[in-house]
């Protein structure tokens, strides 16, 4: 049992204490935004917010976010126009778009730290791996987001 708070609205599972974060998000919750790619911390494709913080999901028991507050895809905006959503809108980051949840929710993390990052500050942030090869677009939609947020 674990009792939390996801997009703003307090929930309780009844779930086993280790069972994954991104497992509780998904399979228990409805909340299919964030996506599974490795399941060993890797990839970056389960990427939410613990408390504002970039986490990878896949690898958080949901016993350590006990009383926390869990934002993801689904709750960054309402009407998908937080400012990094616009900027990979306007610039066209996709391409399968199976990664780019994870990305956008680091890329939003990313921006809270730093109002202006450099091309090597995001290169560095941005660990998430896309299979597509969307870095370019990704790095130039932080640029385009970094106007506005
Ligand atoms: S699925 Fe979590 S990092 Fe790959
Ligand atoms: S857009 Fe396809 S994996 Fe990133």
């Amino acid at each position: 049992m674990a009792t939390f708070e996801v997009n703003g609205k307090a929930v309780t599972v009844d779930v086993e204490d280790d069972m994954p974060l991104l497992w509780v998000l998904r399979d228990e919750l409805g909340l299919t935004g964030s996506k599974y790619g490795c399941g060993i911390a890797m990839c970056g494709a389960c990427t939410v917010h613990l408390d504002g913080e970039a986490v990878r999901s896949c690898v958080l028991p949901v016993s350590a976010i006990e009383g926390r507050r869990v934002t993801t895809i689904e709750g960054l905006s309402k009407n998908g126009d937080h400012p990094v959503q616009k900027a990979w809108v306007d610039l066209q980051v996709p391409q399968c778009g199976y990664c780019q949840s994870g990305q956008i929710m680091t890329a939003v993390s990313l921006l809270a730290k730093d109002k202006k990052p450099t091309d090597a500050t995001i290169d560095t942030a941005m660990s998430n791996l896309c299979r597509c090869g969307t870095y370019p677009r990704i790095r130039a939609a932080i640029h385009r987001a970094a106007k506005s947020v």
